[in-house]
């Protein structure tokens, strides 16, 4: 995180109200068990649209249904619930997961302090500007940003898990490959709608926008923070 005016509070500052938010999950401590996968650790995708779309879309629950049914079938648009960061740093969503992932026999070892009766909770919350957070309780994604120009925007997935064992051994390998493609076929569908966000805001039809009081809290947070940040 880079603040090029120089006018900003530190970054421990920036991200308390975020960190204190998951210490439910993770306790300081458990923090330093997160280990970069040493093997499909990471991915990177090209989305020809300003980079506020990805977050504006990171932001929402309701293209679940018909942008990714396979996720949808087992993290369901009724199960999200909204989270809106005081102050207006961060938004994003909160759901119920029942992922196939976990089926198998072979599991992913988990946060030891992962709160038992939030086993299934997974929240995917974007930091403000630029990244999107996602934690469950046997992995951890940072997916950032690069705007390339107004209208192109590089996409970069880092994926760790918990603990060097997770991240690096052969004994994972196959759940780690299975994880990696799983989220790169989600962001894709994402890449696709994004994409054709910027098509639709180019139309002299596009009236300046509508938010749904019940559905797009977080990305009116968004929005909030865009004016009161950058214009
Ligand atoms: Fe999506």
């Amino acid at each position: 995180m880079i603040n090029i005016n120089n006018n900003e509070i530190s970054f421990e500052d920036y991200i308390s109200p975020l960190s204190q938010r998951w210490e439910k999950f993770w306790p300081l401590k458990d923090r330093e068990l997160i280990h970069h996968a040493n093997d499909y650790g990471y991915f990177k995708l090209n989305a020809k649209c300003n980079w506020k779309f990805a977050i504006e879309n990171y932001c929402e629950s309701y293209h679940l249904p018909w942008v990714h049914p396979g996720l949808n079938s087992y993290s369901k648009l009724e199960d999200h619930y909204h989270i809106q960061g005081l102050p207006n740093r961060f938004a994003g969503q909160g759901t119920i997961v029942y992922n196939p992932r976990f089926d198998g026999n072979e599991k992913f070892p988990c946060f030891p302090n992962w709160p038992k009766d939030k086993e299934n909770i997974a929240e995917y919350v974007a930091l403000f500007p630029n990244v999107m957070l996602g934690i469950h309780k046997d992995h951890y994604y940072a997916y950032w940003l690069e705007p390339i120009n107004h209208e192109f925007t590089l996409e970069h997935m880092e994926i760790y898990y918990v603990g060097d064992e997770a991240a690096t051994s052969t004994k994972y390998k196959t759940l780690r490959q299975k994880n990696h493609k799983q989220w790169e076929n989600i962001q894709k569908e994402d890449v696709d709608i994004i994409q054709s966000m910027q098509i639709g805001r180019n139309s002299p039809a596009y009236n300046g926008g509508n938010f749904s009081p019940k559905m797009d809290n977080p990305t009116h947070h968004f929005h909030k923070w865009v004016a009161g940040n950058l214009i």
